[in-house]
């Protein structure tokens, strides 16, 4: 399989998670590379249902290493949850099978307060976030103030650091007129989980380099989707990651040249989940998902927005990702549309737009410029093979890859592994 990369083409929640399950199975490593506990994707092993936050979707392939790579921000709570809620389902989870990098940054409890709170004082202006703290934490990293897992699990250093940084930010929370946090409590609980996470932390940037020079495969597993980038996506309606390719390089210390391959994941249509512009957004659309009972956030369950194909925006996230191969998911849920629309360009104020503006403001003021494509009114959720699909299907696929501009190589019918084609 050699090093693929795997990023989200739109706005997040593209089936990233049931891509990589199935890439899995030639895959040796999986790793994560940015982002935290806001990621929410979803697999299914037969009747069984997993939603995977922090831990790689590989963890469900028996034998295959999962990573969370330095680029991550780790809530040390949020994994231990995960770590015993995939032990119920009867996935154990070993420091064989999970490593975590001593350079990734620790979310605390006053990120999550602080995210809240900003957002409250943004009103209308609010992002949307998951609330899981994921800007502040990538705010200290970058202002170099934050904690890393290696000060984390060093049981003699962490209390005064811990202190240090609560006292400053109990500072800010009264500042805003919030509730300071309480030492001694989350203390004890950092301690709890410092001591149930140590034995899975090392240095990753190593392990990876030594098991490429082996020969292993390694898939670097994309949260979020291009467009809530930190640089490329639709600012400030983003998160605080490179979710964009470039991010598993930094995001796990292995170089541009060992990279082999990059597969971008997008559904057959698009969704967004939180604020900002989504030019496409059409409600006959989303009242069909959502009355299919399908497009909640798998996070926080929010109701994701809803819209036609928007191929501007995947020739964009080409560009910017260099994809080379196309996964499209959910093609199942245009199965009863009788007329598919597919934007291929936007109109703002008289001009006709190829690209993706660069300033939000200017993008929500776009109006999409559609092409119309004859639905195939056909359930697909049953077909195996390529060639079985409806010619209307198969021609709808084609031509979405041949906008965006890459080679179409996986489509997906249905979230069950088996309800995977391959070109
Ligand atoms: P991720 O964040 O990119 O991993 O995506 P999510 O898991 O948040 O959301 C994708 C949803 O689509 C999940 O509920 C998947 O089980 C589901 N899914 C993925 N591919 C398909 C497909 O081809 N058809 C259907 N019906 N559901 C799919
Ligand atoms: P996966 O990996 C969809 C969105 C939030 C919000 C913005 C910022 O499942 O595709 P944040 O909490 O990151 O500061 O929120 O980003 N968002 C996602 N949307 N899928 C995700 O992850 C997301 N992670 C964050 O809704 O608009
Ligand atoms: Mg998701």
């Amino acid at each position: 399989m050699a090093n693929v990369i795997l990023v989200g083409a739109q706005w997040g929640d593209e089936g990233k998670g049931k891509i990589i399950d199935v890439l899995t199975e030639q895959a040796d490593i999986v790793v994560r590379t940015q982002g935290g506990n806001n990621a929410g994707h979803t697999v299914f092993v037969g009747p069984t249902k997993y939603v995977l936050h922090l831990i790689p979707s590989g963890i469900l392939r028996p034998g295959t290493v999962c990573v969370i790579g330095n680029g991550v921000v780790l809530d040390p709570a949020g994994l231990v949850a995960e770590i015993d809620g995939l032990a119920r389902l009867g996935v154990e989870v070993t420091p064989a099978s999970l490593v975590i990098s001593e350079t990734a940054h620790v979310v605390f409890p006053w990120h999550r307060e602080l995210d809240g709170q900003r957002e409250v004082r943004k009103g209308n202006q609010k992002i949307g976030t998951t609330k899981r703290g994921i800007g502040p934490t990538y705010g200290d990293k970058a202002a170099r103030v934050g904690l890393r897992v290696t000060d984390f699990v060093n049981a003699s250093r962490f209390p005064a650091r811990f202190a240090e940084r609560l006292a400053e930010n109990n500072e800010i929370l009264r500042a805003l007129g919030a509730q300071p946090i309480d030492h001694d409590s989350v203390l004890a609980e950092y301690t709890r989980c410092a001591d149930r996470l140590r034995p899975f932390v090392t240095n990753t940037v190593v392990m990876l380099h030594e098991a490429t020079r082996r020969g292993a495969n390694v898939l670097f597993e994309g949260a979020q989707g291009t467009f809530l980038d930190i640089d490329h996506g639709t600012y400030p309606y983003v998160t605080s990651s490179n979710t964009t390719s470039g991010g598993a390089c930094t995001g796990s210390g292995v170089p541009p040249n060992r990279m082999d391959r990059v597969v971008g994941v997008m559904k057959a249509y698009t969704t967004r989940v939180g604020e900002g512009p989504l030019p496409t957004e059409d409600a006959e659309i989303s009242d069909l998902l959502h009355g299919m009972g399908r497009e909640f956030g798998a996070t926080t369950g929010r109701m994701r927005r809803c819209g036609w194909f928007d191929a501007v925006a995947t020739r964009h996230a080409a560009m910017v990702n260099g994809i080379d191969e196309l996964a499209v998911t959910n093609v199942d849920g245009l199965d009863s549309v009788r007329s598919i629309r597919v934007c291929s360009s936007y109109r703002f104020e008289g001009q006709t737009l190829r690209h993706v503006p660069s300033d939000a403001e200017v993008l929500a003021r776009c109006e999409p410029v559609f092409e119309d494509f004859p639905g195939w009114e056909t359930p697909t959720d049953g077909i195996r093979r390529w060639e079985d699909l409806p010619v209307n299907c198969r021609h709808y696929l084609l031509s979405i890859a041949q906008m965006t501009g890459a080679r179409l190589s996986i489509v997906s019918v249905g979230p069950a592994r088996d309800q995977t084609m391959f070109l």
